[in-house]
């Protein structure tokens, strides 16, 4: 290895969107609004691929008998959701090689102290660590060479992956000191703000929206159907009081702010366009519109989701010719790579 270089060079290729989703459980109006929703709007202006991130789901215990048809799964909900295969590539992360093995590369660059930070590393392991997979320790360099493979520049996600995105930029940073490379690999920018970066749970105003809550009146599903949808917005917990006339006022009430938060988001308004609308009205008022709010931007979303599904050699298709996009453009970052960090090759 060279001398580290305090050189700042700054990154001066293209902007390039990546992100990635696990194929484990149903999607979520989380994932939706933290995610899909926001895919969707870049692949109109930015060279963007979005990947279902099967590697990732291995680290968990999981049923692989399911594994294929999960992956499908994902993959319609991003079609669903709007994405289209000419305007972005969507494809499979262990259909390329170039992931685990840039993973690799970047388990030599990134450090124990910084990964036995990662606070979800600390959740998932739980109180055993000692029997965690390596698998799940290295999450967050895996996604960082998921991220750097196409050099993307740019990354939607929901707020909980903020650390995990510090940590790719880290790793990046590092790299390109390291190997004496200024300027080799961007510092990969999360794009978190906006509205729904964190839609809680419907049961709980503390705890995020989540696949692997127990209980699904948590949750609203992409799969759910109107009725069920309504119902469970009809149960959600709230308070007796009426919405006011500002957010302050909701500091205290993380249950109905998020309601309110999932209106505006789905509206594509500001929190306070809603609080002007129905400020002095109770949930009695206000739940049955979120309800027709929900339906109706989910309704399509589960329509052509259920169409795609029944459909899965044209996923598959999809799936197959975006794999081969997103080698074309990874493989020669790699073999770049493989140069910068010295091995031997046939000259
Ligand atoms: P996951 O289901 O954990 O693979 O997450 C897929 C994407 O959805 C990631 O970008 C997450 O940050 C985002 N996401 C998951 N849960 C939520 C939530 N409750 N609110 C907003 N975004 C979320
Ligand atoms: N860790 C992300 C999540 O749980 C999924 C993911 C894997 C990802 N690789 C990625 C997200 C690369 C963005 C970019 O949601």
């Amino acid at each position: 290895m060279t001398a580290m270089t305090d050189e700042i060079v700054q990154y001066s290729g293209p902007e390039r969107v990546f992100s990635g989703v696990q194929p484990t459980g149903n999607l979520h109006l989380g994932n939706y609004l933290g995610a899909l929703k926001k895919f969707v709007t870049l692949q109109d202006s930015h060279d963007c691929l979005f990947c279902v991130v099967d590697l990732h789901a291995i680290t968990m215990p999981y049923d692989a008998g399911q594994m294929k048809n999960n992956t499908r799964q994902i993959a319609a909900a991003f079609l669903a959701a709007g994405l289209k295969p000419d305007r972005a590539v969507i494809f499979a992360q262990s259909s390329v090689s170039a992931h685990t093995e840039l993973c690799w590369y970047f388990n030599c660059v990134a450090r124990m102290g910084w990964l036995e930070r990662m606070t979800q590393f600390k959740d998932k392991a739980g109180k055993d660590k000692e029997r965690a997979s390596v698998g799940i320790f290295d999450y967050p360099v895996l996604q960082a060479a998921d991220i750097l493979a196409y050099k993307a520049t740019h990354v939607p996600v929901g707020e909980d992956q903020k650390q995990h995105l510090e940590l790719s930029r880290d790793i990046a940073d590092r790299f390109n000191r390291e190997f004496n490379a200024p300027g080799f690999f961007p510092l990969p920018e999360p794009l978190i703000k906006g509205p729904g970066a964190r839609i809680m749970s419907l049961k709980d105003g503390s705890k995020k929206m989540s696949k692997s809550d127990p209980s699904d009146l948590s949750r609203i599903n992409l799969t759910d159907d109107a009725d069920t949808m309504a119902r469970k917005i009809k149960k959600a917990k709230t308070d007796p009081e009426p919405l006011p006339a500002s957010m302050d006022e909701l500091s205290e009430r993380p249950e109905a702010r998020n309601l309110v938060g999932i209106y505006a988001a789905l509206k594509g308004c500001e929190d306070q366009a809603v609080l002007d609308e129905f400020s002095g009205q109770g949930f009695g008022a206000f739940k049955p519109a979120l309800a027709e709010v929900v339906i109706e931007s989910l309704a399509p979303v589960t329509k052509q989701y259920n169409e795609w599904l029944a459909e899965p050699d044209a996923i598959d298709e999809v799936l197959a010719k975006g794999g081969e996009q997103a080698a074309a453009i990874a493989n020669p970052v790699v073999a770049e790579v493989r140069d910068i960090i010295g091995f031997w090759r046939k000259g």
